[in-house]
């Protein structure tokens, strides 16, 4: 097997509310996330991310795991509502302080921190003051940038301001089952859309002010199938809002042309040019493809697992060629508005078990090498990609999914917060090891 470009990255990711838990400590304050999980019905199995994989306390042995995997990067996110609990926006020192001492133990074991800034977990005083259907909310996540870059941007080695704005946009503000748990019409959701991606800019530019670190641009793609012929118009529309609606205008400036009157009337001069201001990497999360038909719902479409693939326990299509497919896509699409790529989130789960102390996932292994070997294949075809994350390092909370859905290369027994490395942890080490000699 071909050895990957040199400097080429192998990492994990993880997000805060899914595994640090404290949700109380240190002066940090409620995020929508608090607050949606404590509505009946929302999570699957009730849970919450009130104690999660207790990472806040535990997080020197997690450094350690990834020491332990020779990981060279690790994305995290930073919890906002830690570092600004209330609504005068001053900063919790206690809370940059978590986050400072977690960039120093990094560099000591030689990984690299990969800082995102917003994983979902707005806090819910912002939401109260209005939320992302609010323009103001992209003025106040720049001043969190700022602030979070002044204690860590000596350190810190790649920026993400948001993490998957499709998904937020539309799980939390049209279909509800992510917090904040609004079901607004479509329409209403370009608002956020487009405040998000204001938002994204506005802290590109913080961060550039004081930052010298490269910006990486963090989206969701995902090739959609028409389910059937009739749906071949629903497939295109679900196509423009998961894979171009928060890329065109990041990379050309401008919203798709279909989309272009929903999102005029958020629109102000100058917006589009923040909006696209540079950036030196896109962060691709590629999880799965999608087929699309037509629904009775809310929203006139569903997504579902084409036909002949097989599924994870998240009901998600094991599609390997379509991380290749994306990947091309994205370089015919943009070209040379196209900045290299990394694949920021790829990862599985399956129904892991603990037997004698050791836990078998033979499924991830086959998933992670088959997904490998589709950016070894983009490589091949000359398309630029400088690194990949695992999602996850741990097994963590998993949104609505609650903590029925494992991703972790390690697994967490929650009652006793006692870490197992998969066998898939072991395989990510061997081959990471590979690729070093
Ligand atoms: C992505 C999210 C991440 C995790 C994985 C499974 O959409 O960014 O937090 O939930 O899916």
């Amino acid at each position: 097997m071909s050895a990957f470009p040199p400097g080429f990255t192998w990492g994990v990711a993880t997000s805060a509310y899914q595994i640090e838990g404290a949700v109380a400590e240190a002066g940090r304050t409620p995020s929508v996330w608090d607050t949606h999980c404590a509505r009946p019905g929302a999570i699957a199995d009730g849970g919450t991310g009130e104690i999660a994989c207790d990472h806040y306390h535990r997080w020197p042995a997690d450094l350690d795991l990834l020491a332990g995997l020779g990981a060279g990067a690790y994305r995290f996110s930073v919890s906002w509502p830690r570092i600004q609990p209330d609504p005068s926006g001053r900063a919790n020192p206690a809370g940059l302080d978590f986050y400072d001492r977690l960039v120093d133990a990094l560099a000591e074991r030689g990984i690299t921190p990969v800082v995102t800034l917003f994983h979902w977990d707005l806090p819910q005083w912002l939401q109260d003051a209005g939320g992302w259907p609010d323009r103001d909310t992209a003025a106040r996540f720049a001043d969190y940038a700022a602030l979070v870059a002044g204690r860590l941007g000596d350190r810190a080695g790649v920026w993400t301001p948001v993490n998957e704005m499709f998904e937020h946009c539309l799980l939390g503000h049209l279909t509800g089952e992510h917090a904040p748990g609004l079901t607004r019409p479509l329409e209403d959701c370009f608002a956020v859309a487009h405040h998000l991606l204001l938002a994204h800019g506005l802290a590109v530019r913080a961060l550039r002010a004081t930052v010298p670190a490269p910006i990486m641009a963090v989206n969701s793609y995902a090739p959609a199938r028409a389910g059937s012929a009739a749906d071949a118009e629903l497939a295109g529309l679900y196509d423009g809002l998961q894979n171009r609606l928060f890329t065109d205008p990041l990379l050309l400036g401008r919203y798709p042309a279909e989309f272009e009157p929903l999102a005029a009337p958020w629109l102000r001069d100058g917006d589009l040019e923040v909006i696209a201001s540079p950036i030196d990497l896109l962060g691709v999360n590629y999880y799965s493809i999608n087929a699309v038909r037509a629904s009775d719902g809310p929203v006139p479409l569903e997504v579902v697992p084409p036909a002949g693939y097989p599924v994870t326990a998240s009901g998600w299509a094991v599609a390997p060629d379509g991380l290749t497919e994306t990947l091309r896509t994205l370089r015919d699409r943009y070209g040379d508005a196209l900045p290299p790529m990394v694949i920021s989130e790829n990862g599985c789960a399956f129904g892991d078990t603990l037997a004698g102390g050791r836990c078998a996932d033979p499924d991830r292994v086959a998933y992670l090498e088959a997904h490998v070997g589709a950016v070894r294949e983009a490589l091949a075809a000359g398309i630029d990609v400088r690194g990949f994350y695992v999602w996850s390092l741990l097994d963590n909370f998993e949104w609505a999914e609650g903590y029925t859905r494992r991703f972790g290369l390690v697994h967490i027994d929650y009652p006793t917060q006692t870490r197992t490395p998969k066998s898939s942890y072991h395989w990510y080490r061997n081959f990471i090891a590979s690729q070093s000699g």
